[in-house]
């Protein structure tokens, strides 16, 4: 008899879901046998996505949930419909991100590149915690990048409005995205439930098209050549979402499906936490989320 698909029987939630690397890697999943939920801002798109991933697998499992999730209200009312629709939930991917070279301000008057890099993996992962738990072994994964190791986390200006620039907002974000899983890891020590956190290598994708520096346009014309495919990109968060190789692992940082050393400042504890109180105050989250 034929061994089951590795992920049969999982659930697995990756946000940013329509294009990319959440689409490549919502493929290998939901081709591991995983039922695979996507976000995306755009109802249609969302689902056109999850169509597409449905027809390219030949698995029905794949579900639409549509969310802005720059928006606080955008992600609450996503957990709220991923806990309805899931009665288990394997494995989180928090993938959604981007690189605005100038600065917009989401409806709820943060910084963009902020609220959507880090505070909405932050309040989603908070929100699905508990179901994660019960679904134990389960998995976190949080998509950041090597420009982490460019950041610095600016307490005085989190919100960039004293001095913007993309690249800046970029970087913080991506250390943010690794010292909350290095945080978060030790808070779930004991609980079954690891987090983990990579780099996709650089990848040719929609990344960064909706607000493009000018003065990079060129070069990145260039670049796109000599970059990944999504499908190469989606590599390590497939085998970190999946492989019994990485059952247990938990607080690492991975690049090409190898553990590695993240920047100095990704190992400051006490700017760790910091940064998780005003993460939860910056969300607007309740004592008991
Ligand atoms: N590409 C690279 O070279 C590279 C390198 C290092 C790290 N990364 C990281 O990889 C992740 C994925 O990026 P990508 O390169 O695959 O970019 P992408 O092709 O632009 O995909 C971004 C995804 O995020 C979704 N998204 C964007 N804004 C959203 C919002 N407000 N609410 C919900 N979903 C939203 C998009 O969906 P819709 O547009 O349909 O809403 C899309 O599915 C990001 O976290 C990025 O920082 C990328």
């Amino acid at each position: 008899m034929a061994d089951a698909p590795l992920m049969a029987g999982k659930s697995v939630l990756v946000t940013g879901g329509t294009s990319g690397i959440g689409k490549a890697t919502a493929i290998g999943l939901a081709a591991l046998g995983a039922r695979v939920g996507i976000t995306g801002r755009d109802p249609a798109r969302t689902e056109a996505a999850a169509a597409g991933i449905r027809a390219t697998t030949g698995s029905p499992a794949v579900d639409a949930f549509p969310a802005d999730m720059s928006v606080q209200a955008g992600v609450r009312r996503l957990a709220a419909q991923v806990l309805d629709t899931y009665p288990r939930l394997d494995v989180l991917v928090n993938n959604a991100g981007g690189f605005w070279a100038h600065r917009h301000v989401t409806a709820d008057g943060l910084e963009h590149t902020f609220a959507l890099n880090h505070l909405a993996p932050f309040l989603l992962t908070s929100l699905l915690l508990d179901r994660l738990t019960a679904s134990a072994p389960a998995r976190i994964l949080n998509v950041s990048s090597a420009a982490h190791t460019r950041g610095r986390i600016d307490f005085d200006d989190l919100q960039g409005e004293r001095d913007y620039s993309g690249q800046r907002a970029y970087s913080q974000s991506k250390l943010a995205n690794v010292m909350f899983t290095y945080e978060l890891a030790r808070r779930l020590q004991g609980t079954g439930v690891t987090a983990t956190v990579l780099h996709p290598g650089v990848v040719r994708t929609g990344f960064g098209a909706e607000d493009q520096a000018e003065y990079l346009a060129v070069v990145i014309r260039v670049a796109r050549l000599f970059m990944k495919t999504s499908a190469q990109g989606a590599a390590t968060p497939i085998y970190l979402a999946s492989s019994p190789e990485v059952e247990g692992i938990t607080g690492r940082y991975f690049v090409n499906r190898k553990p590695k050393t993240s920047s100095k400042a990704s190992y400051d504890t006490t700017a760790a936490a910091r940064l998780w109180q005003a993460s939860i105050d910056l969300a607007g989250m309740t004592a008991t989320e």
